[in-house]
């Protein structure tokens, strides 16, 4: 395998965010067939790339011989048909965020793909913003001691537009718990370890869209309590009127430990607060150089929106892990136990009970 042969299968939004720019920084990497159900989708996809191959059925496309791995970037309940069709045919899968609707199929997916020996990658995005690479270093090597508290806040303003089929509970499985929370809850597993018990509240505050029912959580709030004895709290929102809609509005996450705290913000990319136990408060510090970029990336983090950019490094890492037959960096794993967590408190807003994480 010289060049990687790569297929897309969904050319919405995401795709050109983040998956084609991302595979064009690769030069082991080769788009070559391209999937979307929708025809006009599919169409305008195939002029924008020059890609010829293309198929509204994605079981024609993850068969091809010339396809060695498939990016999955459709709606989420079409998550575990097309990965465990890819896996069956042996091809290495990066798939979008929630992994699936419920942790048992994500795990099937997990394991299928381990047992098949193919590289999994769950588009974890927000794990390549190079200030949070940094904090994760900054926790594993202990600097912050042991850790007592978790805290993320994701504030948007998607105000009462129709969100397709985000708001459809049949097709997207949760809403801002899944399209939002997960990302930060990903960041809890990666920096502070697994859930033990959680209990959860969402809300539905807009049933109808622009006229289309909506029946989905447009906020969701966790108090968590960690394996190694920390707590969480993490909320995330559709509805902060007046900050903005886009990533540059709040997402923040704060970690208190016994030698100091950290504060990230994914606007400030290159960018920590930190401050000692017992000083004065928090300071600015801006991160190693050698973090601004995923390691090996070919990427110039001085090149392009530095709050657009870091999400190249994703496809980076596929293709990395792919050429040298290691795990990816988030796997299928990691979106399990995102699922898991997620689960957990769908249950636990139903029941209005603490409920133990499986996983
Ligand atoms: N990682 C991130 O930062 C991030 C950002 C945005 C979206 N996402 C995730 O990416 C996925 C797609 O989101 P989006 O915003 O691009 O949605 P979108 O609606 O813009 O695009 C999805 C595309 O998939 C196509 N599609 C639907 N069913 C299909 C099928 N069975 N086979 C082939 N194509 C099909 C649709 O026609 C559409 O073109 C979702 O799971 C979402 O949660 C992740």
């Amino acid at each position: 395998m010289n060049q990687i042969g790569i297929a897309i299968v969904g050319c919405g939004g995401v795709t050109l965010q983040n998956h084609l720019p991302g595979l064009a920084l690769c030069p082991d990497a080769k788009v070559v067939a391209l999937c979307d159900s929708d025809a006009g989708c599919l169409e305008r996809a195939r002029q924008q790339t020059g890609i010829t191959i293309a198929s509204t059925k994605y079981e024609e496309i993850v068969s091809r011989d010339d396809v060695h791995a498939v990016i999955i970037a459709t709606p989420n309940f079409t998550h575990p048909p097309i990965a465990l069709a890819a896996i069956a045919r042996g091809k290495h899968v990066l798939c979008e965020k929630p992994l699936a609707l419920n942790y048992a199929n994500a795990k099937e997916m997990a394991d299928a793909a381990d047992k098949a020996g193919v590289r999994h990658m769950t588009a974890f995005t927000y794990r390549f913003v190079p200030a949070m690479r940094y904090l994760s270093e900054l926790v594993r090597r202990g600097d912050l001691g042991q850790l007592y508290h978790y805290r993320s806040c994701r504030l948007q303003d998607w105000g009462t537009r129709n969100l397709g089929w985000r708001q459809v509970k049949k097709l997207a499985g949760t809403g801002e718990l899944g399209d939002m929370l997960s990302h930060r809850i990903d960041f809890a597993h990666l920096l502070v370890g697994p859930m033990r018990r959680l209990v959860a509240n969402t809300k539905i505050v807009h049933d109808q869209r622009q006229g289309a029912p909506s029946d989905l959580d447009d906020w969701v709030a966790i108090i968590a309590e960690f394996q190694n004895g920390a707590s969480g709290v993490l909320e995330s929102s559709k509805l902060a009127s007046g900050r903005n809609e886009s990533w540059r509005s709040l997402d923040y996450v704060e970690i208190n430990g016994s030698e100091r705290s950290c504060v990230f913000i994914t606007g400030e990319w290159n960018k920590l607060q930190t401050g000692k136990v017992g000083g004065p408060g928090l300071e600015t510090i801006t991160i190693p150089e050698e973090f601004w970029k995923w390691p090996g990336s070919p990427r110039d983090p001085r090149v392009g929106d530095p709050l657009v950019t870091f999400r190249y490094d994703q496809a980076w890492e596929f293709v990395d892990a792919i050429r040298n037959q290691r795990p990816c960096r988030p796997s299928f794993h990691d979106g399990a136990r995102a699922q898991a967590a997620m689960d957990a408190a769908v249950k636990s807003a139903a029941e209005k009970t603490w409920v133990e994480v499986q996983g």
